[in-house]
């Protein structure tokens, strides 16, 4: 994705598709990623998309905690140079993670999912805003709109994030 994005997604891991190209969101979650995006304005090339875990879980079995404290110090420096206004946490893996710097808790995603939690994360300020994972509106269609609510909070978020302070 773009080097300059304001908006940054962290996803969960690579799945098959992803492992075989090397990029992420390029499978069946990809193209509703996609779809969502458009739906506010903007193309994948605007965005900077990761992943939580850089491997492929075997089997597409969840993360281990081993395997989130392996890869994670490389999610915090693409964090780093990216410098986002607008983290979205696509399910609750990337949510847990990123929401413990916080600390939030929570035991659903759903408990939370479309709440803007300002933090400063490594010394910026930054909107952080968690949300279902695409493939949960892959097997859930009624998520699809769930999801369309959460994105347009990011749209206003996104928004509100070029004003500067003084017009804050
Ligand atoms: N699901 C994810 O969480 N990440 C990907 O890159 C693809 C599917």
């Amino acid at each position: 994705g773009s080097l300059h994005a304001d908006l940054m997604f962290i996803g969960e891991a690579p799945g098959k598709q992803e492992d075989l190209t090397g990029r992420p969101f390029v499978g069946r979650a990809g193209k509703l990623l996609d779809s969502l995006l458009a739906g506010i304005g903007l193309s994948r090339d605007e965005v900077f998309i990761a992943n939580i875990v850089k491997h492929r879980p075997p089997g597409n079995r969840d993360p281990r905690d081993e395997e989130v404290r392996a890869c994670t110090p490389y999610l915090e420096e693409q964090i780093r140079l990216i410098g986002p206004k607008v983290i979205v946490m696509l399910g609750r893996h990337s949510s847990r993670y990123i929401l413990s710097f916080l600390p939030v808790e929570f035991d659903r995603i759903t408990e939370i999912r479309g709440t803007v939690y300002p933090a400063l994360l490594f010394g910026r300020p930054v909107r952080l805003i968690p949300t279902l994972h695409p493939a949960a509106a892959l097997y859930s269609p009624a998520y699809r709109a769930t999801l369309e609510e959460d994105f347009r909070v990011i749209e206003r978020e996104l928004a509100g994030a070029g004003k500067t302070a003084r017009e804050d």
